[in-house]
């Protein structure tokens, strides 16, 4: 992550450090990016100027980050360790000015905990990009309990002069995307788990009632079901266990045997070495007899109204604005519309009779209303 950021950056007319703490990774990071810059002049993306001045502005640094230069902007994409960020972060503090703007691209971490302890906390905020860095056009810009309002104003108008679009968001569990992203999934695992329908057709559902690009099995066997496994169970504890983000059994074994999804070629679906699934075949005509049926079975209307509750949860308790919200679904996970796009066009009313419909064939907790939902809009 840290070498696609460093390419926007560059790109954008920055000059940028890089350091790593492995001996001779900053080096081979500057390599392989302007090696990347000439690829792309090749292709005609970017002029031979623009190529050679991007990969002349990236300078490697040895040693440890107390060896940058003085810099308006540090972004830190180290391993995600609370306790390794810190020790960067309280090094940073005492070597770089106090208005440099201290950023880390945590996924997962609490800023506020990132902050605890610097000197002038306000200065660090989150960055938080998409996998390319060059490629996905979504930047979380994360504010932690003492992130200074002109700091996070001053990297949103930063990060659209680098070509991104900033969304802002507490620092929250799973921030926006990977926080109202959950039940994507886990609806769609409950529902295969339960014999309601199988993995294919849930998939085949999302994708020709609901126009995701791609349906949750798959998406999930691409991304990697451990690597999927892994976020849901961080904001599940990291929300106190909350029943909204319970990972599921089912997604537990495909890990625990190792059906990791694509990569390792077997996963929810089986691979073949192209990378297609051999197995997912769906059922259309089941698919057309629940969609639009009752809500307990019916895959679109469960998925869509969890989305919107948590798209409306994370409004209601102030952390990020709806229009981000929506702005964050589409960009960073590639949703065809935003859960409040999908609100007005569902009625708040269909989505509140259908999770009360769904809390009450399965108590708990999961299907609880979020308040926002009945507020007026
Ligand atoms: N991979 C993703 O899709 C993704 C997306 C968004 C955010 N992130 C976040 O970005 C960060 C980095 O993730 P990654 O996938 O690029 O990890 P990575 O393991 O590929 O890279 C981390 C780099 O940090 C270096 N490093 C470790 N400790 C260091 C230290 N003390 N000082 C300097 N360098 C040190 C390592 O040598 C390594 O090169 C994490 O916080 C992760 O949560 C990752």
């Amino acid at each position: 992550m840290g070498a696609g950021i460093a390419q926007v950056a560059a790109q954008a007319g920055h000059d940028v450090h890089l350091v790593d703490a492995r001996e001779g990774a900053a080096r081979a990071a500057v390599e392989t990016l302007g090696a990347t810059l000439r690829r792309l002049a090749g292709k005609g993306r970017v002029s031979d100027e623009d190529a050679e001045s991007a990969a002349a502005r990236l300078h490697p640094v040895d040693g440890d980050v107390t060896a940058l230069p003085a810099v308006g902007l540090v972004v830190e994409a180290v391993v995600e360790d609370l306790e390794v960020k810190r020790e960067i972060f309280a090094a940073l503090a005492q070597t770089q000015a106090v208005d440099t703007v201290l950023a880390s691209n945590t996924s997962s971490l609490d800023l506020t905990a990132v902050a605890d302890g610097v000197p002038h906390p306000g200065r660090v905020i989150g960055l938080h990009f998409f996998n390319p860095p060059p490629l996905m056009r979504l930047v979380e810009v994360i504010r932690g309990r003492d992130s200074d309002r002109a700091v996070l104003d001053a990297a949103a108008t930063l990060m659209r002069a680098w070509g991104k679009t900033p969304v802002e968001c507490a620092s929250t569990p799973g921030f926006i995307v990977n926080r109202v992203a959950r039940p994507f999934y886990g609806e769609a695992q409950r529902m295969v788990a339960d014999g309601t329908l199988d993995a294919a057709s849930v998939d085949l559902a999302l994708r020709a009632h609901a126009g995701f690009r791609m349906g949750p099995m798959e998406l999930t066997d691409l991304i990697g079901q451990d690597v999927n496994l892994a976020v849901g169970t961080s904001v599940w504890e990291q929300t106190g266990h909350d029943p909204r983000y319970a990972p599921t059994d089912f997604q537990r074994e495909l890990v625990a045997t190792g059906r990791l999804g694509r990569k390792s070629g077997r996963g929810v679906f089986t691979y073949d070495e192209s990378g297609t699934a051999v197995d997912a075949v769906a059922d259309p005509d089941l698919v057309a007899r629940l969609v639009g049926g009752p809500v307990e079975t019916d895959p679109v209307a469960r998925t869509l109204a969890m989305l919107v509750n948590e798209g409306v949860d994370l409004v209601h308790r102030g952390e990020a604005s709806a229009e981000d919200v929506d702005t964050a679904m589409r960009l960073g996970t590639n949703y065809p519309q935003g859960p409040f796009a999908w609100r007005d066009a569902l009625g708040s009313q269909t989505v509140v009779d259908w999770l009360t419909a769904l809390d009450s064939a399965f108590p708990g907790g999961r299907y609880r209303l979020s308040p926002g939902l009945t507020e007026p809009a």
